[in-house]
């Protein structure tokens, strides 16, 4: 898989700071920390299906503040997206402020006056807290990072009643060698398990060094696989089916992660929006809401919380599924669930409609085999070879068949 990452953060070069005797003592407290805890990723017993939430990011980038992620957290319960298994609030860049003199990690008061307090609230509804910082020294956004302060930080977080830290790469490639990926990931492991709270953690490196084959064992629970998502049909397309091959590393405490969804933001079409969610609960990824959830239309709210597409997701034998077959604009996805039967996408790539084939034989299917479409909710019979599915254009068909 072809991995761009094109880094906003070129002019920081002046912060690749630390001697090779550095590196030298990050190796060997590796070593050290991996002999003494051989955690793995499913320490605590997190993540067991892929973890569900939301994300301030691709809807409020910067523009994030205690009082919007309390409303975003209340609109969570309102709409029912708690009730359909959405959990973690993640606050995304924006948060920071600095490091104080004691090397105590503080939030941006202006916009955060009281993380312990905003955390409370946020679990009095019932629900979790993620934040986001960097094995670098700055962020993706010029802001204070955990490098040099990973044990403190993830003391200050734990006490704060973090459940979740997705730490990002961002300027990790300043002060780090690109084979040092590793121990920078696995150093804020070990200090998120000294700090002594079950802290989901989630990796987020664009798929650098094929994390997918390192990511579990520095207790990632899951691992971004691509560089950053946007809301347009085809970098969703270009993402999504690019996943192909990588099912053997997904199960249950890690999973891969082909970023957060961009459902009801205005980009895309409601049918681009249900292939999103459709190829993402096919593979099994985590699924953070990364939309306005104060202010979503009837049909966004639909797509998210679809009880049976969502069961394919959270299915828990917890299997990614793969491409079974394609001809040009025509893909068949395949996830094998728990109770035998078996989810298959149609997807039409095209921007008009197509008929597409799922084929019982490449399936692996019985025959004849029963069908029901997850978005109607309907059963539509039972079907001798095969079924034929009329997509819409850049949409999906998504049935469980058995
Ligand atoms: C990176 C990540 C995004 C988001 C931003 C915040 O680009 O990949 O998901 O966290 O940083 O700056």
């Amino acid at each position: 898989m072809k991995m761009i990452r094109e880094h906003h953060l070129r002019d920081l070069h002046w912060l690749r700071l630390p001697p090779a005797s550095f590196h030298g003592c990050l190796l060997l407290a590796l070593c050290i920390g991996t002999a003494l805890c051989a955690c793995g990723a499913d320490d605590h017993g997190l993540a067991l299906t892929p973890p569900m939430g939301w994300n301030s990011w691709n809807h409020f980038r910067l523009n994030i503040s205690d009082a919007v992620v309390r409303k975003q957290a209340g609109a969570m319960v309102k709409s029912g997206m708690k009730a359909a298994g959405y959990e973690y609030v993640v606050i995304d860049g924006g948060w920071e402020g600095y490091h104080d003199a004691q090397g105590l990690f503080r939030p941006n008061k202006l916009k955060f006056p009281d993380m312990k307090a905003l955390c409370d609230y946020i679990h009095s509804l019932g629900l979790k807290v993620g934040l986001h910082t960097t094995p670098g020294p700055v962020t993706c956004s010029g802001r204070e990072g955990s490098y040099g302060y990973e044990e403190e930080d993830a003391r200050t977080f734990a006490r704060w009643g973090i459940d979740l830290v997705k730490y990002d790469w961002c300027s990790g490639d300043t002060v780090y060698k690109p084979a040092e990926i590793t121990a920078a990931y696995e150093k804020m492991h070990q200090a998120l398990l000294r700090a002594g709270r079950p802290i989901l953690y989630s990796l987020c490196e664009y798929g650098l060094e094929d994390v997918w084959k390192w990511g579990a064992s520095v207790g990632g629970h899951m691992w971004r696989t691509t560089d950053d998502i946007s809301d347009e049909y085809w970098n969703v397309a270009y993402i999504g089916f690019e996943q192909n091959g990588l099912e053997k590393y997904a199960g249950p405490g890690h999973w891969n992660d082909p970023d957060m969804l961009e459902i009801g933001n205005g980009g895309m079409t409601d049918e681009e929006y249900r292939t999103q969610m459709s190829l993402w609960c096919i593979l099994a990824a985590p699924l953070f809401a990364g939309n306005d959830l104060e202010n979503m239309s009837g049909a966004t709210l639909g797509i998210l919380t679809n009880p049976e597409v969502l069961s394919i997701d959270q299915d828990p034998a917890g299997i990614q599924g793969h491409r079974v077959w394609q001809e040009g604009p025509r893909e068949v996805w395949m996830k094998p669930l728990k109770d035998g039967s078996k989810a298959v996408g149609l997807f039409n790539r095209l921007e008009y409609p197509l008929m597409i084939t799922a084929n019982w034989r490449e399936l692996g299917l019985p025959a004849p085999a029963t069908v029901r479409d997850l978005w109607a909710r309907k059963g539509l019979g039972t079907f001798a070879t095969g079924f034929t599915g009329s997509v819409p254009a850049h949409g999906a068909v998504l049935i469980r068949v058995k």
